[in-house]
């Protein structure tokens, strides 16, 4: 897919009030710092479109970004930060799980992931969530340049793995880096082949 334009529409607390226009809708979410926004940076191939930061809990807001003037692409506050375990279902804002209960137009949500991670309780159960209220989602393994190709298969293969124990089949995944532009062609692509459907 080719981006002929990429704006930042809005930013929203509540999604009552986000965009009424009822095009294909794609959501990022995952934990705090995973690079979220850096993706959809890279994505769009735009330095400064999504805020980002070396420190967790830059996103705070639901941020909606209209591309090609065809679909939207949704950046979200990350979860985990700052925030315990044991607090089971409150591990997202309220706001956050009545984005993704109410947003009708919602295609598919992609779960980022820290390449270098295991299995994490957390990501586990928003998978979980997202299953739960039948909400279409994809893995993307982020941040792949700080592993050795050696390494990323080590890692992915045996991420996968454990991920059975709780998902079959395995969601569709995607391996990026924001660094150095690595799986953009694939994911664009991924979204072109939906909205075309
Ligand atoms: P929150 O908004 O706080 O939830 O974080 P986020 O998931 O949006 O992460 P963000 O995109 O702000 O990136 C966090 C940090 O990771 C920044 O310092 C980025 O430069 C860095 N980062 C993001 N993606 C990559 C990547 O692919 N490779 C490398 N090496 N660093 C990355
Ligand atoms: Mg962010």
């Amino acid at each position: 897919m080719k981006i002929k334009s990429a704006e930042f529409v809005m930013s929203n607390s509540n999604v009552i009030n986000a965009p009424k226009e009822r095009i294909p809708e794609y959501a990022f979410i995952g934990r705090s710092n995973v690079g979220k926004s850096s993706l959809i940076n890279m994505l769009m191939e735009r330095k400064d479109l999504a805020k980002t930061s070396g420190k967790p809990g830059k996103t705070q807001l639901i941020n909606h970004f209209k591309i090609n003037d065809e679909w939207f692409l949704v950046d979200l506050p990350g979860y985990g930060y700052a925030q315990t375990s044991k607090k089971k279902r409150t591990i997202f804002q309220y706001f956050i799980e009545n984005y993704f209960k109410e947003r009708e137009q919602l295609v598919c949500t992609f779960v980022l992931i820290d390449s270098r991670h295991n299995p994490q309780k957390i990501d586990l159960e928003f998978m979980q969530f997202l299953g739960e209220n039948q909400l279409p989602f994809c893995i993307v393994f982020t941040k792949s340049d700080k592993l050795s190709a050696n390494q990323l298969e080590k890692q992915l293969t045996s991420y996968k793995k454990e991920l059975l124990n709780f998902w079959e089949p395995l969601p569709t995944s995607f391996i990026t880096s924001s660094e150095t532009g690595f799986g953009r062609k694939e994911f664009l692509d991924f979204i072109d082949n939906i909205n075309k459907n």
